[in-house]
């Protein structure tokens, strides 16, 4: 099988190719030519590295994401499992902002925080499966859980999004693994972030 280009990114291209006769994913961080080539290689496999130890700590932390099976960091390339299924991005519902939640949560309660938490990076497959850890990183302040959150918020409150609720339904999901008093003083700091975003745009 060719691998068959399915998304060309800013930092990543993303391929369907053949592992072990299996249907897989390749993601390939293409070289930068404005940047120096050492330096360019340095960042590349440094950030491939970076993204598959995030996915295997979401695992640890009971969040499903790609299995990993294999990482070139010198190509800046992770071969991983293709996650049959729709993008959440055209197929949300009340559940799915649930299940959301509950990710977003199970993640934030062992301090990682995933950095793009938008719907083009679910699949729904049996269960609910995020992908995409390249701007993920550790972090036991609230402030940065709620960057996360007030993202997903943003992607929910946007004009496309047909789901009514869709937020309260995360909300109940991320509350239903860290418990009422965890989410309201997280949703505290998302409204000061909000407001900051607010002053910002008015001066
Ligand atoms: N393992 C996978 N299984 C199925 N689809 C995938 C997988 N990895 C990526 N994709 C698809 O490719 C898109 C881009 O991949 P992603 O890792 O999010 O790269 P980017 O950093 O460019 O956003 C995803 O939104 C998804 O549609
Ligand atoms: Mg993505």
């Amino acid at each position: 099988m060719q691998p068959l280009l399915i998304k060309r990114g800013a930092e990543a291209d993303i391929y369907i190719v053949e592992w072990n006769s299996k249907k897989a994913v390749s993601k390939v961080r293409s070289p930068k030519s404005y940047r120096h080539p050492d330096l360019d290689a340095a960042i590349r496999k440094y950030r491939t590295i970076h993204e598959a130890s995030f996915m295997s700590a979401a695992k640890s932390a009971g969040v499903m994401t790609p299995f990993v099976y294999f990482v070139d960091p010198v190509k800046a390339e992770i071969i991983m499992e293709f996650i049959e299924g729709q993008n959440v991005r055209d197929a949300l519902t009340p559940d799915i902002c649930y299940k959301i939640g509950r990710c977003a949560a199970l993640l934030h309660a062992s301090n990682i925080i995933h950095g793009d938490l938008t719907t083009s990076n679910f699949v729904m497959n049996k269960r609910l499966v995020l992908l995409d850890f390249g701007l993920s990183y550790y972090s036991e302040r609230t402030e940065d859980m709620a960057t996360d959150i007030r993202l997903i918020k943003e992607v929910f409150t946007s004009a496309h999004i047909a789901v009514r609720k869709a937020f309260p339904c995360f909300v109940e999901g991320y509350a239903s693994v860290v418990g009422t008093k965890k989410i309201d003083k997280t949703l505290e700091n998302v409204r000061k972030i909000e407001q900051r975003g607010r002053y910002a745009r008015m001066t």
